[in-house]
């Protein structure tokens, strides 16, 4: 088969490096791609937003199979696009992933499926926003309703915070759409699985860390690492969110006439008595939730991915997953999440992988004129390793961690660690 992987990321080289496992693969594309996703991949230089050039490519070159990795192609229609060609894709139509590009949006679904989920109005502009501030109080979270890359959510436990987060949202106009939500406590999951809208795969449950800082402390991120399991959520509660979140929003989407498929991603709140609420969707797999679960991932993911998108789901096996906990430490550049530095020369990532079970996936990396590894992006490198338990595999990444070398870099040691 022949088979394309749209994306550039950590989490796109975890997709490439296991989708290029598979015995059914024959050529695998990745568009754009980087150096670390080249090992498993042949790269395609066309942007993740160029989905005219997409199109074209995957009709000209025969490719089979399409898997979309970032939520901007979709939000865009590339799924659309493809199945007009006749093509076959897993992911979300443009109507679907409007459950991670509108939070008004899948707040509105969440509440028409009875999901539970924090309280929220929406608003349409600051005037009202205002108004809703003093009626509902501190503590408070503002949410810019588009897709924000992960800068437009703001939790404000005081008042200044409040402030700075309408001045934020409202910077540009005046008549911004924004979800105003009741503050929740509790610890978070990542819930993700793959489904045709009816079936559903449930992926092994895992937990990322926010904050730049140990402790998690500091500026919010894309991500600073991850771990799977998580004992932020028990198997009863894993199961029950499968049923109470995910069935009734798949079920709700086709109700309205905009059936889901791809990976659905729920970002969970538990809260202290074990209660669970849905903070939102992703209509995408976690980057970098992504690097730990296919880590833990022993079946092939090909053929699971291509029958899902298939809408031929009878004959899937639920897949196997490995009893170790993967780990994964992510690399960031100087200044990152702040103004990001580019182009510091990166060594180490042979010896780093010579480490009993670490594999270092590529993110913002580039190759430089001279042909050298470097910099390119904000979260650089992502060193995941699997263990036996939590100790082992934590122990192995941190000493893969110390084997890279760039200038600048910096990463949290408390990845697994007792903060979460
Ligand atoms: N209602 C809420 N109560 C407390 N914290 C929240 C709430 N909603 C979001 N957050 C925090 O903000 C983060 C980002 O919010 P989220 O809805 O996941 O948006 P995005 O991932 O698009 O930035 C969450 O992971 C969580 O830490
Ligand atoms: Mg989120």
């Amino acid at each position: 088969m022949r088979v394309l992987v749209i994306g550039q990321g950590g989490r796109e080289h975890a997709l490439c490096w296991k989708l290029a496992q598979s015995k059914d693969i024959v050529q695998l594309y990745c568009a754009p791609g980087n150096p670390g996703i080249a090992q498993s991949a042949t790269l395609v230089p066309i942007a993740v937003d160029a989905i005219d050039d997409i199109v074209q490519f995957v009709c000209e070159e025969k490719i089979d199979f399409t898997v979309v990795g970032p939520e901007l192609p979709l939000s865009l229609g590339i799924v659309d696009r493809l199945r007009q060609r006749g093509k076959i894709v897993f992911g979300p139509t443009k109507a679907a992933a409007q459950l991670e590009a509108s939070k008004s949006f899948s707040k509105e679904i969440m509440r028409a499926a009875g999901v539970s989920t924090a309280e929220s109005v929406t608003v349409m502009n600051r005037q009202q926003a205002e108004e809703e501030l003093k009626r509902l109080g501190l503590p408070i979270v503002f949410k810019a309703d588009g897709l924000a890359a992960g800068k437009g959510v703001f939790v404000c436990l005081d008042h200044e915070q409040a402030e700075f987060a309408i001045e934020s949202l409202y910077s540009g106009s005046a008549d911004e759409t924004v979800v105003i939500e009741q503050f929740l406590e509790g610890r978070e999951a990542s819930l993700i699985v793959a489904t045709d809208g009816k079936r559903v795969i449930p992926l092994v449950p895992s937990n990322d860390y926010k904050r730049v800082g140990e402790g998690d402390t500091g500026l919010n991120t894309g991500g600073m690492g991850t771990i799977s399991p998580t004992a932020h959520l028990s198997q009863q509660q894993f199961d029950s969110a499968v049923q109470q979140i995910i069935i009734p929003v798949l079920k709700k989407m086709a109700e309205r006439e905009m059936p889901f498929s791809g990976f659905l991603y729920a970002g969970l709140m538990i809260g202290p008595q074990g209660e669970v609420n849905c903070l939102e969707f992703n209509a995408r797999l976690g980057d970098p939730e992504t690097q730990v679960i296919l880590r833990r991932l022993e079946s092939d993911l090909l053929p699971i991915l291509y029958q899902l998108a298939l809408g031929d789901s009878s004959h899937i096996e639920e897949p196997r997953w490995s009893s170790d906990v993967a780990v994964c430490v992510v690399q960031a550049a100087h200044g990152y999440p702040a103004e990001v530095r580019k182009g510091d020369l990166i060594s180490g990532i042979k010896e780093a992988e010579s480490v009993a079970e670490v594999v270092v996936f590529q993110a913002g990396t580039a190759v430089n004129n001279n042909g050298e590894l470097c910099s390119a992006g904000g979260r650089v490198l992502n060193v995941t390793a699997v263990g036996k338990s939590i100790d082992e595999a934590r122990a192995r990444a941190y000493q893969g961690c110390q084997r890279v070398v760039f200038l600048g870099q910096h990463y949290r040691r408390d990845i697994g660690g007792p903060i979460a």
